[in-house]
């Protein structure tokens, strides 16, 4: 779908030019990510030679990544940026409104508290160049948001899915489920080694949406069969945050986007998931709880294990310092013992002398007479 490495290699220098929103603001795109994101929305051309100039994120939280897209985007006349969110929380797009010019705030349109089910009035009709799809992770949202906006989207749209990788949070595999069922043009971003070059891949995908319908239902069915499991957030008291009212909805808007006979095989196939998941919730609920439960006790452990790590290198370190003491402190004792002898030897050296000296001086003449002065004065 794209060339590997190409736009993350464009993106890194970009991100350069910006301050690291990262470290102000929680962000959830890993940096590596974030270089894809502004080497594309730079330089991604579609075929009749225009760039984005629309995009969709499904999900903004805090809004860095957000901030990122539009700050790159509005580089250029014309762009706009939508996002959504099932929060109506302070922070959500907090990054945005705290960082972007005035101008660039012109072009973000905000929907808090809103889902893909709205999208109807969010796009009102128009469509999008990219669609980032990172809203809620456990199956079947993210089939749910993508088939919300496959009619918002042309035959070159970029439908972007985060976390199509996510082993640190049970049962979140939504995008997993769409990008391992997908059999059109796919791409996952690479972190580049520190030469620039392409590494291993991301937890970010890319997928084409394919212009015929046939086509597009066999990617999407495969994830519709795929039963429901409880939601490691807790959305409702059943873990899921789909109920039968939503799946009429999405019936619904089905029946006005796609051919009835697929809004009616999805409903159907989507309605009896649901059923067969309320029938053993209880069950699901435990699992997930339980996997969450290990997946944070593990993290735990490691965490403990790199800090006894850590504490076994310093300890490392101070015992080669002592050493070191130890080592300084026999090489002076050697020096002082040394110094010792030497003082002994030449104590010994002097009082040789004065004896000698002594010696002398009683056989010398003058020290005679004077003995025998004294004998005779006495
Ligand atoms: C993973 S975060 C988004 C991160 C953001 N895209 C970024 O890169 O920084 C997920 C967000 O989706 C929101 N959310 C959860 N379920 C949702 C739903 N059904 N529709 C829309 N937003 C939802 C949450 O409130 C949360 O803010």
């Amino acid at each position: 779908m794209f060339e590997t490495g190409k736009y993350e290699r464009i993106g890194f220098e970009l991100y350069r030019q910006y301050s690291d929103y990262q470290k102000k603001f929680v962000s959830l795109c890993h940096e590596h990510q974030i270089y894809f994101l502004l080497g594309l929305i730079n330089s991604h051309t579609f075929k009749d030679g225009r760039p984005i100039e629309t995009a969709l994120e499904l999900g903004v939280s805090h809004g860095v990544t957000s901030l990122y897209i539009l700050k790159e985007g509005c580089k250029k006349h014309c762009f706009n940026l939508f996002g959504l969110d099932l929060s109506e929380g302070e922070h959500i797009a907090q990054a945005v409104f705290g960082e972007a010019t005035p101008e660039e705030l012109s072009r973000y349109h905000l929907f808090k508290k809103h889902t893909s089910y709205d999208i109807e009035k969010i796009a009102s009709g128009q469509k999008f160049d990219m669609v980032f799809i990172d809203a809620a992770h456990s199956h079947p949202h993210p089939i749910i948001d993508l088939i919300h906006v496959i009619p918002y989207l042309h035959e070159e749209s970029i439908v972007l899915l985060h976390d199509v990788i996510d082993y640190m949070k049970p049962n979140a595999w939504g995008e997993s489920f769409i990008y391992s069922a997908w059999k059109e043009e796919k791409y996952r971003t690479v972190f580049l080694d520190k030469d620039q070059n392409p590494g291993r891949s991301t937890t970010l995908g890319c997928i084409k949406i394919p212009s015929d319908r046939k086509e597009l239902i066999g990617n999407i069915e495969p994830v519709l069969r795929t039963p429901f499991r409880a939601s490691p957030w807790k959305f409702d008291e059943v873990y899921l945050g789909v109920n039968k009212k939503d799946l009429i909805r999405l019936k619904a808007f089905m029946e006005k986007h796609y051919d009835k006979e697929f809004a009616e095989s999805t409903f159907n196939q989507l309605h009896a998931n649901f059923e067969d998941y309320m029938k053993n919730h209880l069950l699901y609920i435990h699992e997930t709880r339980f996997f969450d439960y290990l997946v944070m006790q593990f993290a735990d452990h490691s965490n403990r294990i790199d800090d006894i790590c850590n504490e076994l290198d310093e300890s490392r370190k101070a015992l080669s310092q002592v050493e070191q003491l130890k080592r300084d402190l026999d090489e002076s004792r050697e020096k002082l013992s040394k110094f010792e002898q030497l003082n002994l030897e030449d104590m010994k050296k002097r009082i040789d002398e004065m004896h000698r000296w002594k010696t002398r001086i009683q056989k010398s003449l003058p020290y005679r007479i004077a003995r025998k002065l004294r004998a005779i004065f006495k």
